[in-house]
């Protein structure tokens, strides 16, 4: 009787069976709390808002719950470094690894601030909005790509690049970079686009062929109100913290900081590179298998920072595959892993993926509902495989680089397509468990997330788990 009912599961369902007992509703963790929305009393994330991160608390909260001491701690998906800043905060040693320049940036420029003089930053300001003006042939410091270009009202656009001009004849590096930021920060703001998802939306005020229903951004700011607001926004939040540490408000300060350890690339390729055993602690979350496209949404900064065409578009490729424009990495990560001896790694991490009969099953419906139509693209199910298979090497190394009892914590959502769920908490986990970690726990976050409007007219209303995941190195 058991046997025939068990025929009749499909592998994602019997999966579900195996981790159901690790599915918990986790009340304390709301969606607040796991987004990056929980962090808006902190000076830096009230100054750039990066949407895709979580928040400070769920860091210090997974820290300061499951560890017994401090150590190591990891996040190769790092963001504008939330995990690395927050353990250091604890008294960690941090380390990320991030692949978008965005991330490196706004870390960077979080390391600079903790050596800046307030007073030598207002004189500075005060100079620069008299000099500035002066400045001469500063044309072509700001170089569009097709996405960006007219993306600023002509005068704004002429400010911006005698702006980068000046900045880049500071000699004070740290008073150079928060600078740069400032501007960074407000770019959305200046231009006549709007951060959107999967591309960037057009108000019908620039000067593109734009077709649809015409959108109004509403206000458009000067170059110089939006930059000398965030200025003073960050000289006003550095002076009120000036007896704390900026970024340390909510925590008693500790005696001892560690160092937080930036590397920039993909963690594709740094990941395989770090030692066996050391880190006490991952906490991370990977670009969701959502389709949600950073290099496009985060265009207008990328080009600020001196991107040209290829590089993004190298940057789009390198990312973990999460749009449709997305190629295999299977022969660049066959090629990585000979070049540093480690085949039988890479044959491993393969042999598992092909293991994975949900995996499998998935695979096999994406690619029967393309061939019938049925999926808004085609490359979606190119890009599910490839998600997670490059998720697979990931765990991988994750659970190589972690200590025995050491703990993986990963936020991440799941998603639908063509109407079937494909449970990445499910699968992702049965990776890391065949790589040595067992799955404590599945939180799953009191609401999920609702589907899109246009999945919603064809299939009612449901919701895709939205989770953090717990794993322990065995
Ligand atoms: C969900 S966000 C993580 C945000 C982070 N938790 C925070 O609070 O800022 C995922 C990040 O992974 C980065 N990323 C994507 N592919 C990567 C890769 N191959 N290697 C390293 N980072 C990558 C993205 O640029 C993005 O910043």
């Amino acid at each position: 009787m058991y046997k025939t009912i068990e025929i009749f599961k499909s592998e994602r369902e019997k999966l579900f069976d195996r981790f159901t007992d690790r599915l918990e509703t986790a009340y304390n963790l709301n969606r607040k709390v796991v987004s990056f929305q929980a962090n808006k009393e902190e000076p830096i994330y009230r100054w750039f808002k990066y949407k895709e991160g979580f928040s400070s608390a769920l860091v210090k909260y997974f820290l300061s719950e499951y560890a017994s001491e401090v150590g190591t701690v990891l996040d190769p998906f790092a963001g504008v470094g939330t995990t690395l800043f927050a353990g250091q905060e604890l008294g960690w040693e941090s380390y990320g690894i991030e692949l978008l320049p965005v991330g490196a940036f706004v870390m960077q420029t979080r390391q600079a601030l903790t050596e800046i003089d307030v007073d030598q930053l207002r004189e500075n300001v005060k100079k620069m909005w008299s000099e500035i003006p002066k400045m001469e042939d500063c044309n072509n410091y700001l170089n569009h790509i097709s996405i960006t270009k007219d993306a600023f009202p002509d005068e704004t656009e002429e400010y911006l690049n005698k702006y980068l001009s000046y900045c880049s004849k500071l000699q004070h590096k740290h008073i150079q970079t928060i600078f740069r930021f400032a501007a960074f920060t407000v770019l959305e703001e200046i231009s006549y686009t709007r951060k959107d998802g999967q591309y960037l939306r057009w108000d019908y005020r620039s000067k593109r062929d734009l077709s649809g229903k015409p959108f109004n951004k509403g206000k458009i700011l000067t170059f110089k109100d939006a930059v000398k607001a965030k200025l003073n926004q960050i000289i006003q939040d550095l002076t009120s913290n000036q007896s704390a540490s900026l970024f340390e408000q909510f925590e008693k300060p500790i005696t001892t900081k560690k160092s937080v350890n930036i590397i920039e690339g993909s963690c594709l390729e740094h990941l395989p590179k770090l030692e066996n055993n050391f880190f006490d602690f991952i906490i991370t979350s990977p670009p969701y298998c959502n389709r949600y496209d950073y290099t496009r949404t985060y265009a207008l900064e990328l080009i600020y920072l001196g991107y040209d065409s290829d590089q993004v578009r190298n940057l789009r490729q390198s990312m973990l595959s999460c749009t449709v424009e997305n190629k295999e990495k299977i022969e660049y990560l066959e090629q990585f892993y000979g070049s540093i001896n480690q085949i039988p790694i890479f044959e491993n991490v393969i042999k598992t993926y092909n293991n994975s009969n949900a995996m499998m099953e998935v695979n096999s419906i994406l690619d029967g509902l393309n061939r019938l139509g049925k999926l808004n693209n085609n490359n979606i199910a190119r890009m599910v495989k490839n998600y997670f298979l490059e998720l697979c090497f990931v765990i991988y190394e994750m659970a190589r680089v972690t200590k025995s009892s050491g703990y993986c914590v990963m936020v991440n959502d799941n998603v639908r397509y063509g109407g079937e769920e494909i449970p990445v908490d499910l699968i992702l986990s049965e990776f890391a468990e065949n790589f040595g970690f067992n799955i404590n726990k599945i939180f799953v976050l009191p609401k999920g997330k609702g589907n899109s409007s246009q999945q919603m007219g064809n299939y009612g209303r449901t919701e895709v788990r939205k989770c953090v995941y717990l794993w322990q190195k065995r």
